[in-house]
């Protein structure tokens, strides 16, 4: 057990940081919300059928401008970048690839390392191809779309081979089962179908099986294959915890290790991803404890619960971490450096006592598609203008590049962006 390091950073106890040798700086994308043009999926069958405030269209046009988008985060002093291959696209009918798409992933992924970037590949990013989610059951719950997965992923192991340094097979089983199968706001709109979702998890699980077997078998059993999760810090309320904590017990456990179990022994690395606490009470959640500063969303920003989600995945894995996206909806790039500053600090300490984190992705590159919300909320570290596409650094832009080429916090980095709330920065509550 590592020396206990005080739980909070505070301004007393700053101190240059830095992180392991070969640490990865990136940024995390995904096809469906960047690309455009994605017309075989689920998602854009959703949008049709008018259930979304507004379409995805031609996203930002990644699929096009996907070289000078490699060229602005090798810039920015990135040497890791994130993309997913949209299912609906290199199989558009059952059982017909394209050809054609395989080879342009594959050339995105040659730029990636062309501009001296580690490529991750995501398979999965929440969308499926229209043809699977037109069966009778949806996709996941019942069937054989993990044995169809395991197809689809073989063919893009051929197609990308050993150019890929890090694969993952799915992103965020739990909020694909949390917005398709209890909120009902994304396919398959199901609404409070617990069961539905429960079972989507299985198949989810058995379709990782099937990906990363079939990756090992094709790539060979060097290649890291894994998958991303995101992980809610989930806690007592600082009032109305009760002295037995039921529900945070139940929700840590359906929003984090559900999932994360059934494919416990299957992963190679784990990618974490954080964007906010909650807060429970003994039988529901205190959204409106204490007084953190929020995002553009409302999204409740406690970045001490980076470290915590960090350190329970390790003690309960134990396999390397990726923390694979983390970041903010911030219009006006008020709270970003911020952000930014705070949550590497806590990621630091879950290294310091011992977590094995190999690296650290924004989400996002870009302002992109933000599924049922639109493109109201930005998340990039760039901003995208709606109108012409043109692609403008915000300043915490600047401020990723200081931190991914000095691999650390300076402590002089203050990034002159402060929280709305005007909670102290260093010590956010
Ligand atoms: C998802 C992204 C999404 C981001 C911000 C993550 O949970 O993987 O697709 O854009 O959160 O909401």
């Amino acid at each position: 057990m590592a020396a206990a390091l005080p739980l909070t950073p505070s301004a007393s106890d700053r101190r240059p940081v830095s992180f392991p040798e070969g640490f990865l700086w990136g940024a995390a994308t995904s096809a469906y919300q960047y690309e455009g043009g994605n017309l075989h999926s689920d998602w854009y069958e959703w949008e049709r059928l008018g259930r979304v405030r507004e379409r995805c269209g031609r996203a930002v046009d990644f699929w096009e401008r996907y070289p000078g988008d490699l060229d602005l985060a090798a810039s920015l002093g990135m040497n890791a970048f994130r993309v997913s291959v949209e299912w609906g696209r290199v199989e558009p009918e059952r059982g017909r690839f394209d050809d054609a798409v395989l080879s342009h992933y594959a050339d995105i992924v040659h730029a990636i390392r062309d501009r001296g970037m580690q490529p991750m590949v995501v398979l999965w990013h929440f969308t499926n191809p229209s043809w699977l989610a037109a069966r009778r059951e949806a996709p996941w719950v019942s069937g054989d779309s993990p044995e169809l997965f395991g197809r689809y992923a073989r063919r893009v192991a051929e197609a990308l081979g050993d150019s890929v340094a890090w694969w993952a097979t799915l992103n965020e089983a739990n909020t694909y089962a949390d917005h398709g199968f209890i909120q009902g706001d994304w396919p398959p709109g199901r609404h409070r179908d617990y069961l539905g979702g429960y079972r989507s998890y299985v198949g989810l699980a058995r379709a990782h099986s099937h990906a990363r077997n079939a990756i090992h078998d094709v790539v060979g059993p060097a290649a890291r294959v894994g998958l991303t999760h995101v992980l809610p810090w989930v806690h007592p309320a600082s009032t109305g915890a009760g002295v037995w904590k039921p529900h945070a017990a139940w929700y840590r456990w359906m929003a984090a290790w559900a999932f994360l179990d059934r494919v416990r022994g299957e992963l190679d690395w784990l990618g974490v991803q954080y964007y906010y606490d909650v807060p429970t009470t003994t039988f529901g959640h205190r959204p409106d404890d204490g007084d953190p500063p929020r995002t553009d969303m409302g999204w409740r920003i406690v970045p001490k619960g980076l470290y915590h989600v960090t350190m329970q995945t390790w003690e309960r894995y134990g396999v390397p971490i990726i923390i694979t996206e983390n970041g903010l909806a911030d219009c006006e790039d008020e709270q970003r450096g911020r952000f930014l500053i705070d949550h590497l600090l806590w990621l630091e300490r879950a290294i310091a006592q011992g977590a094995d984190v190999r690296g650290y992705l924004h989400w996002s590159l870009l302002d992109n598609f933000e599924w049922a919300a639109g493109f109201g909320p930005r998340f990039g570290l760039v901003d995208v203008d709606r109108a012409t596409l043109v692609r403008a650094p915000r300043p915490s832009a600047a401020l990723f590049e200081r931190i991914a080429r000095a691999n650390g916090v300076p402590d002089d980095l203050d990034g002159g962006s402060r929280y709305s709330n005007g909670a102290d920065p260093l010590t956010p509550r």
